[in-house]
């Protein structure tokens, strides 16, 4: 089949496309499973060499080639071209500076990541096998879903809050937060909890639900986002965080 293409295009070194503008590039025979980022690749690779775009895994795996595609945040490797139909628009996703092209700006989204310490925190010594601090089934299940994220931020740039404020820290942060905080091993929940109940913490989410059909992962990200408010909602009252309290196991 035929395919067209309309890309959003922005070159800051060149003065002629300093400003975003469209670009129409034609396929033909695209197969119904061809990927879109395969046909990115062709459009790169056989008609203009210019056009820049991330990827890296091709296999939904790295989270580099997040887009806007048809008006959906996405992963072009994950995306079959008979799921879009013969006319593609493809952008790049919104909310963060456009770099060239199709690539933005990462930084201010790991901005936010890193404000919310995404990382293992127990400062007590290791069991005395030294081996590794175990966790039950049911515990593990708790983080199971959060830590599915592999930071596209296809959830973050999706949300309307996030658009309106970049100062919020946004889903994916908060679903990082999510895997640390309900961690049963881990001692620095109430750091994370203090940050998230700032004024661009997790109170900016208005629950309008762009970030849960985003996720390629399947998260339920406004679940996990509920979770956390929970969890800030029954600290400030009760002095004390259980995990097992807060969890909806679906
Ligand atoms: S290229 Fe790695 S997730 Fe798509």
């Amino acid at each position: 089949m035929e395919v067209t293409f309309r890309i959003r295009r922005l070159n800051p070194e060149d003065p002629a496309k300093s400003k975003p503008y469209w670009q129409n590039f034609t396929l033909t025979e695209v197969n119904g499973t061809d990927r879109v980022l395969e046909l990115l690749h062709r459009i790169k690779w056989e008609q203009d060499g210019t056009l820049a775009f991330r990827r890296s895994c091709s296999h939904g795996i790295c989270g580099s080639d997040a887009m806007r595609i048809n008006g959906r945040n996405v992963l072009a490797c994950k995306l079959l071209i008979r799921d879009v139909g013969e006319k593609v628009q493809v952008e790049p996703i919104l909310g963060l500076p456009v770099e060239k092209d199709l690539i933005v700006d990462m930084e201010p989204f790991f901005d936010h990541y890193r404000s919310v310490m995404p990382f293992f925190v127990n400062d007590n010594p290791l069991p005395a096998d030294g081996r590794e601090r175990l966790q039950s089934p049911d515990d593990q299940a708790i983080i199971s879903d959060s830590s599915n994220c592999i930071l596209c931020a296809c959830c973050t740039t999706a949300c309307p809050s996030y658009w309106a404020n970049g100062q919020y820290v946004g889903p994916a942060a908060i679903v990082q937060a999510h895997r640390f905080i309900f961690d049963t091993r881990d001692q620095a929940a109430e750091e994370r909890i203090e940050k998230l109940a700032e004024p661009d913490g997790v109170w900016r989410c208005r629950t309008i639900y762009n970030c849960t059909p985003a996720c390629p992962r399947g998260i339920e990200v406004t679940r996990a986002i509920g979770e956390v408010k929970l969890a800030i909602r029954k600290g400030s009252r009760d002095g004390i965080i259980d995990p097992k309290d807060i969890h909806v196991h679906s």
